[in-house]
């Protein structure tokens, strides 16, 4: 096959895909009550995520963040409730409603499991061999390679088994599957779980890039500081089976909630905190050396 057979076939894929979402919030939730038999995770839960944000979800552990994300992507049908993707309420939609919207969002679970017996490239040709069956292989090897590189992994990591590949890459092998519908919508269920400091700071760094030059916007469950501190724009706490708030970790800081001031405010997070600043004034050290154009 030349070239330009598959330069047609990509149009014609650049068609079918449903025109961009332009407005505020990809994602609005009102009311939202999830519950298995008596046991309620969710009780009139309120959200909205905003375009081009990455919005940190934090909560104790058992609070709902995983509920929360599997409800908004269809896989928990709530008991009450509204919840809009893309301006489309999909809790009473149409499958074929749900299908419009479901090629336009990445999801990472957690765990971010690969499929072990898949090569990285075959992993991430799942979701395009699904959506888009027609794809001739040549073109489904290309865009593979392409997502790989994307997420920072060498492109011989495609050929690569699961089990031949570190944590870290795993988790960059689990983006480069979550980003292979080209999804305007990011849902992350704690992608640095399980890493060294070092290797979450990079995968935080390369989340950022992408989500700022692909305009993503991203849904980020996460207890881990350091990361709420250097790429979230907001942040949403679940607690008492609601968002009790939302916003910048300043705006939060002033709300009086016990969960919030002692996870904000408690030794670790003051680290975190220091921590980021220090890396904020070298970044602006570094700007003025460079005559503040860097
Ligand atoms: N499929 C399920 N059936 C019954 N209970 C569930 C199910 N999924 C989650 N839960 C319960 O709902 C609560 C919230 O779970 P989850 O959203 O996974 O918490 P987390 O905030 O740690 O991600 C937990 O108490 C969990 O045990
Ligand atoms: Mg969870």
């Amino acid at each position: 096959m030349s070239e330009n057979d598959n330069r047609g076939e990509v149009q014609e894929l650049a068609q079918d895909l449903p025109a961009g979402f332009d407005g505020e919030y990809p994602i609005r939730i009102r009311g939202l009550t999830n519950a298995f038999g008596d046991f309620v995770v969710h009780e009139e839960l309120d959200l909205d995520v905003k375009r081009g944000e990455i919005l940190g979800v934090v909560g104790g552990s058992g609070s709902g963040k995983s509920v929360l994300m599997r409800s908004i992507i269809g896989l928990q049908i709530p008991k009450h409730g509204c919840i809009e993707v893309f301006g489309k309420d999909i809790t009473d939609a149409e499958p074929d409603t749900v299908i419009g919207v479901r090629n336009r969002w990445g999801v990472l679970f957690q765990g971010g499991a690969l499929f072990s017996t898949l090569t990285v490239a075959e992993n991430v040709q799942v979701p395009l061999k699904q959506f888009y069956p027609e794809l001739k292989q040549e073109l489904l090897d290309e865009i593979a390679r392409y997502k790989t590189v994307l997420t920072g992994l060498p492109a011989d990591a495609a050929n690569k088994f699961p089990a031949e590949l570190s944590g870290g890459m795993k988790k960059r092998a689990g983006l480069a599957r979550a980003l292979s519908l080209d999804p305007e919508l990011l849902f992350l269920d704690e992608p640095t779980a399980g890493l060294d400091p070092i290797g979450a700071a990079k995968f935080d760094e390369l989340l950022r890039e992408l989500t700022d030059t692909l305009g993503l916007t991203v849904f980020l469950i996460t207890h881990d500081l350091d990361t709420l501190y250097a790429i979230c724009d907001r942040v949403a706490v679940l607690a008492d089976r609601k968002v009790i708030a939302v916003g910048t970790i300043p705006e939060l800081l002033q709300t009086d909630h016990p969960w919030i001031q002692e996870y904000f405010n408690g030794p670790r997070s003051r680290a975190a905190a220091t921590s980021h600043e220090r890396s904020q004034d070298s970044g602006k050290a570094l700007d003025k050396s460079h005559g503040g154009e860097a």
